[in-house]
């Protein structure tokens, strides 16, 4: 008797010792250009039940590049879009080509996972230009199970492409897109755990973007997402959110922008409709949303699981009179959902941590119980209590922005410009190359850029007021100081975070201030510093390229402050010239 008590509870101790071993499992549900800001997720109650009221929403979460191709290689390597040089959707600043040549295929998340331990899978939308053609030289790395969507198709709701575990790709034409990705998500789900390793699974459908035929290229169009017919009836009422930046009035806005023609009845209706496509055809990913966590929940595994959701990148439509579309720095392309559920993760809670997608690698990593030195982001702490100490200590007020390239206009009437045939897409606007920062501390929520035209803007999300530029330069202040002074923080900000690399990126003040002590915007508007912001380089370019051309991107130095509050160079202190104007609008 007493013996058997003893080794059931020697079995037990090994029990619960190999439970702690075992690495949780990882399942990460990634959306295509789904929105914040006109409330999509309100509009999915299965996400709500199982994952909201469930998990924690990181309601400061953000892309650091608003285009899918270079947002996902910042999410996959926990790199900033400056590192990866992974910048546009096709060759040959992006697309699957530039991910092999910068030998990223070799070296991001799921090639790390499986050196963890880990099995992989993919279902979906990997890369834009990962093609019918190319799926095989070289095959994408990392996966043990994959099944990917492949472009020219990609795109395309009922002519999908996918080629599964590197086989010749098969056409489901006819059937609806992200209902296969869902239908091979639960297949390899069931796979994964027929093993006896931890599992990361990610399920990447189309949905809700656009549905874009891309050939022949004289076929081109870009019209709204294809939906199941059984969601067809809903939403019928349904508006776009008629909030302030709705087809303005009076327009806002630097570069191309702020010329654009009001849009008149017949494209608000278009857009409307656009939109509630699609409400429908994320109704599809809400179904995927239910059936996962069920299924997980029928094999017991949602103490070991992590779910992710979020997506690549936001979306505009009608905001600041632009057509459907994402590739710019405002709240609606860079603010999105990010929802975590699992153990130790707080159920029904909003996290106001600022996150950005070069966190979620660091993030996922460390639940792997792995960490690497080239991270540009850091990990999120997932657990709440742990969150309330680490966020007090150690996170940061700041998101990183940066885009380089073309503005893609995408609906029937979505044709702003003239970028020229060379680069494929006829009716982009090029010159859409900027910088931003995205900075929110306690009593400020600002948005900072510099374009490659010289036009510079400011944006404070918290007013509901439009400001003139004189307006603007004599009442406005933070903390007591006047425009001028936050400015060139913003500026410096920006100049480090425009080239930083690992602890720079998340500690940019650090790089400016090396002797410690200043962690905030609030911090560094101390009127001591003034002269030392002043003297700053600026941020500037020398052209607009259509790719991260670093000559053409001015001064690569700051000044870092001295410990008698001298300043001195890093090497050189180059000229600056400037020629913008500001703006400052909601
Ligand atoms: C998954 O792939 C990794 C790397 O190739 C390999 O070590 C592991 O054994 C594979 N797992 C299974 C279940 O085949
Ligand atoms: C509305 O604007 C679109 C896009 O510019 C244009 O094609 C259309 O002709 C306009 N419709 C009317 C009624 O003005
Ligand atoms: C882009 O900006 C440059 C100035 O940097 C200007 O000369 C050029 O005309 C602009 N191109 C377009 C298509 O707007
Ligand atoms: C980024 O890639 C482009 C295209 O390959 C190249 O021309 C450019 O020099 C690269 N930029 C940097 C900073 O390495």
């Amino acid at each position: 008797m007493a013996l058997s008590l003893i080794s059931k509870c020697v079995l037990l101790l090994c029990a619960s010792v190999a439970l702690a071993a075992k690495k949780p499992n990882i399942l990460f549900i990634l959306t295509d250009d789904q929105d914040w800001h006109m409330q999509s997720m309100q509009h999915m109650p299965f996400l709500q039940k199982y994952l909201l009221h469930e998990g924690t929403l990181y309601a400061n979460h953000y892309c650091t590049v608003a285009l899918c191709c270079p947002s996902r290689v910042n999410l996959w390597t926990g790199r900033a879009a400056h590192n990866t040089n992974v910048t546009d959707v096709f060759p040959p600043y992006g697309g699957y080509p530039k991910v092999v040549r910068e030998g990223i295929n070799d070296d991001y998340l799921p090639v790390w996972m499986q050196e963890a331990g880990y099995n992989t899978y993919y279902s979906g939308k990997l890369w834009n230009a990962h093609t019918v053609d190319n799926y095989n030289s070289p095959r994408a790395g990392g996966y043990n199970g994959s099944d990917f969507i492949l472009d020219p198709y990609t795109y395309e709701y009922y002519n999908a492409y996918m080629s599964r575990n590197g086989a010749p790709p098969v056409s489901y034409k006819g059937q609806y897109s992200p209902d296969i990705t869902a239908q091979k998500a639960y297949g390899f789900l069931e796979e994964a755990t027929q093993h006896k390793e931890p599992w990361f699974l990610t399920v990447a459908p189309i949905a809700p973007h656009g549905n874009i035929v891309l050939e022949p290229a004289d076929m081109y169009e870009a019209d709204m997402p294809r939906y199941a017919s059984r969601h067809a009836h809903l939403f019928k009422d349904y508006k776009i959110p008629r909030d302030a930046n709705f087809n303005p009035e009076k327009q806002g806005g630097v570069a191309w922008i702020k010329n654009l023609p009001r849009l008149n009845d017949t494209v608000i209706a278009y857009n409307d409709e656009y939109q509630r496509a699609r409400l429908r055809a994320l109704q599809s990913v809400d179904e995927m949303v239910e059936t996962l966590v069920k299924m997980l929940e029928e094999k017991d595994l949602l103490k070991d699981t992590y779910i992710f959701y979020t997506t690549d990148n936001g979306y505009h439509i009608s905001q600041h009179r632009m057509h459907p579309g994402k590739e710019c720095g405002f709240d609606t392309d860079i603010h999105i959902p990010l929802i975590v559920r699992g153990p130790g993760v707080a159920a029904g809670r909003v996290s106001e941590a600022v996150t950005a997608h070069t966190d979620l690698s660091p993030t996922i990593m460390s639940l792997a119980g792995q960490s690497r030195d080239d991270f540009d982001g850091v990990a999120i702490p997932l657990e709440y209590d742990k969150e309330d100490t680490e966020i007090a200590q150690t996170r940061h007020e700041h998101v990183n922005v940066e885009y380089w390239g073309m503005a893609i206009p995408e609906g029937l009437y979505g044709r702003y410009g003239n970028a020229g045939s060379d680069i494929g897409f006829k009716f982009a606007v090029r010159n859409n190359t900027y910088k931003g920062l995205r900075l929110i501390g306690d009593d400020y929520s600002l948005y900072y850029a510099v374009w490659c035209t010289g036009d510079k803007e400011y944006y404070d999300v918290k007013l509901d007021n439009y400001f003139d530029d004189s307006s603007l330069h004599s009442s406005y202040s933070i903390a007591d100081r006047p425009f001028k002074h936050i400015v060139n923080r913003l500026d410096a900000l920006m100049m480090v975070l425009k080239s930083c690399k690992g602890l720079q990126c998340t500690d940019p003040w650090g790089v400016l201030h090396p002797h410690g002590g200043i962690k905030t915007l609030k911090d560094a508007l101390t009127s001591k510093f003034d002269a030392f912001y002043q003297g700053q380089p600026k941020v500037q370019f020398d052209a607009c390229e259509l790719g991260y051309i670093r000559e053409a991107e001015g001064p690569q130095q700051v000044n870092v402050f001295g410990d008698d509050g001298a300043h001195f160079d890093l090497r050189s202190q180059p000229s600056f010239k400037y020629q913008g104007h500001w703006s400052l609008w909601t």
